[in-house]
């Protein structure tokens, strides 16, 4: 699902956030990239987004070359793709439903089916009783449930996330993860970024290292 040829990501002359990753994440899989603040997690996120482009290197999603296609074409790669990034706000002026609806609105899925769905999705990260609040109505962990909702509301092939238990107890926290699991059930792939030893442990599942930019294991 994820291939990465030697891939180099410098922000600016000093500092390399990746330095010559190579990796594979199997159609399927269920991992989690960990590693120090300042690793490179976030960074190896984007790239797979296309939020940003390596200074080297070259990364396939889903066997397409994502730093080659063409600018027309990310939105849809955006689209098969469901993100709880912390930079990704939820919309402020629309309610909890329709932020998680937003995604079936573009793609024109009929209205009564957006609700539904929409519903479904808040109701299994627990929050379809606040379905008409808005953003700011809600508490930091809850507004992370709500851009999980979002994010698995397209049933995607891929699955990424960043930190995205950071905000909740630990209750919460593995809730989530047993969501995520389900959620890789059903076919998708996910890559968790997260410094949660404990979680790391708990889960049993692959694990992704990165050191200053740097693989040490995968
Ligand atoms: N937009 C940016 N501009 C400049 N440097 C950045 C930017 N984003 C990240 N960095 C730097 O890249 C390195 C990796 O950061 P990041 O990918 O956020 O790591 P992690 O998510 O593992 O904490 C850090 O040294 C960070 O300061
Ligand atoms: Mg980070």
């Amino acid at each position: 699902m994820i291939q990465a040829f030697h891939v180099y990501k410098q922000y600016d002359r000093e500092t390399s956030a990746l330095s010559d990753v190579t990796l594979n994440i199997e159609k399927g899989d269920f991992c989690f990239l960990t590693g120090p603040s300042g690793a490179g997690k976030t960074t190896f996120l984007k790239l797979v987004f296309r939020e940003e482009l390596p200074t080297q290197g070259q990364i396939l999603v889903g066997g397409r070359n994502i730093t080659a296609i063409p600018e027309g074409q990310i939105p849809h790669l955006r689209r098969s793709i469901g993100v709880v990034f912390q930079d990704f706000k939820l919309l402020k002026r629309k309610t909890i439903l329709e932020n998680v609806a937003f995604v079936l609105k573009i793609l024109a899925v009929p209205v009564k089916e957006q609700k539904r769905r929409a519903f479904a999705a808040l109701k299994a990260v627990g929050l379809h009783h606040k379905m008409h609040a808005y953003p700011l109505q809600l508490s930091g962990g809850e507004q992370q449930r709500v851009a999980i909702a979002r994010a698995l509301i397209n049933e995607p092939m891929l699955l990424l996330a960043d930190e995205p238990t950071g905000n909740l107890d630990p209750d919460m926290a593995q809730e989530i993860m047993t969501l995520f699991q389900d959620v890789n059930a059903r076919g998708t792939t996910v890559l968790v970024a997260t410094h949660d030893r404990e979680m790391i442990q708990r889960m049993a599942k692959r694990v992704i290292g990165l050191d200053r930019g740097r693989l040490v294991s995968s």
